[in-house]
């Protein structure tokens, strides 16, 4: 069993769905065990969270322990992650010595540190976490980073199983028109865990959105491992015929990586065509609609689509709490 949970793909099929078994059980409350009983956990936010924050805090609590938040640069020291640099400018602490103090204090340190949308090609590493991960002599738990959102896929993965069953379902990832420009990471988190769970998977996107292509390699390796199928098209409306699930969220465009008011003025041309409306859901095959919250109205997803029965978003955010009490659990050595 891997030691951290950085990204769902460290963790095998079967790991996974022990994850999963684990966090029905703690939502139907069948296991009330106190892994964290007399332990704490940092929870290290660089941005901002409703769910995470709260349900980490809240599983943290129902788990017997107590969690200790800290905000680099507001509520704690500015944090330099690099190796190597002269620390001259405006970070105060490094991360070397910020997490194996917070070792000594703590059984487990999560962290929430968004892409900065500046530099593709150092950001898909996922520096900041991954200096985490390698200076921690305690469990790493990613709440988000620019590559990956494990924590909500999981949940992801769990409210369709509740709702669908387990059986292999036909899953829709589409893209939908925002603004501005926004961070991959539950995009790819959520194609990837539904790869490695064995649904077969349709991303629809416009041109010049494509996902990671060594993150694309991994989903068709993990796809084909489950037996399950993967297609990436740019029909928006074609995309939705016969899905059991619509899983919309909008990300920007790697072309226009740092590039924020050039991904603006491309994407403009999409803002009619990829939301997710009645239309569309008449499409599918009666499929449950998700999305991981924050969302904005009749931009993303019409009021008509987020406020029908077929609207499982709440339920996805209160599976946030299950899913990281599984995980807690199980990296603070217990069954989980
Ligand atoms: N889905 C999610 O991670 O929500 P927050 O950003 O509010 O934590």
């Amino acid at each position: 069993m891997p030691r951290d949970f950085l990204t769902t793909a460290d963790w095998s099929r079967a790991e996974l769905d022990a994850l999963l078994d684990a966090a029905a059980r703690f939502k139907r409350g069948a296991d009330r065990a106190k892994p964290l009983a007399g332990r704490s956990v940092a929870l290290v936010f660089f941005n901002p969270s409703l769910r995470t924050r709260a349900s980490m805090q809240v599983g943290i609590y129902e788990l017997g322990g107590q969690a200790v938040v800290l905000e680099p640069g507001g509520t704690s020291w500015t944090l330099e992650h690099r190796a190597g640099v002269v620390m001259d400018a405006d970070k105060t602490e490094h991360v070397r010595e910020f997490v194996r103090v917070l070792g000594r204090y703590c059984a487990a340190i999560g962290v929430r540190t968004f892409a900065a949308l500046q530099d593709w090609q150092e950001e898909r590493t996922d520096p900041v976490l991954a200096a985490f991960a390698r200076h921690s002599a305690v469990p790493i738990i990613n709440l988000e980073s620019a590559m990956h959102h494990p924590c909500q896929a999981l949940a992801d993965m769990l409210t369709i199983r509740e709702k669908l069953g387990s059986e292999r379902k036909r899953v829709l990832l589409t893209w939908a028109w925002h603004p501005k420009p926004l961070p991959m990471a539950v995009p790819n988190s959520f194609a990837l865990a539904a790869a490695q769970v064995g649904h077969d998977l349709t991303i629809a996107h416009p041109p010049g959105y494509e996902l990671d292509e060594e993150l694309i390699r991994e989903i068709n390796s993990r796809t084909f491992d489950a037996g399950a199928t993967v297609r990436v098209t740019d029909d928006v409306d074609e995309a939705f015929d016969g899905a059991q699930v619509v899983y919309a969220k909008s990300w920007g465009s790697r072309q226009f990586y740092g590039a924020a008011q050039d991904d603006i003025e491309q994407r403009a041309q999409y803002r009619a065509d990829w939301i997710v409306d009645e239309a569309k859901m008449a499409r599918t095959d009666g499929a449950i609609f998700m999305h991981c919250l924050p969302v904005r109205r009749n931009v993303i997803v019409t009021d008509a689509v987020i406020d029908s029965p077929r609207s499982v978003v709440i339920d996805e955010a209160e599976n946030r709490l299950h899913v990281q009490k599984a995980v807690l659990a199980r990296l603070s050595g217990g069954e989980g």
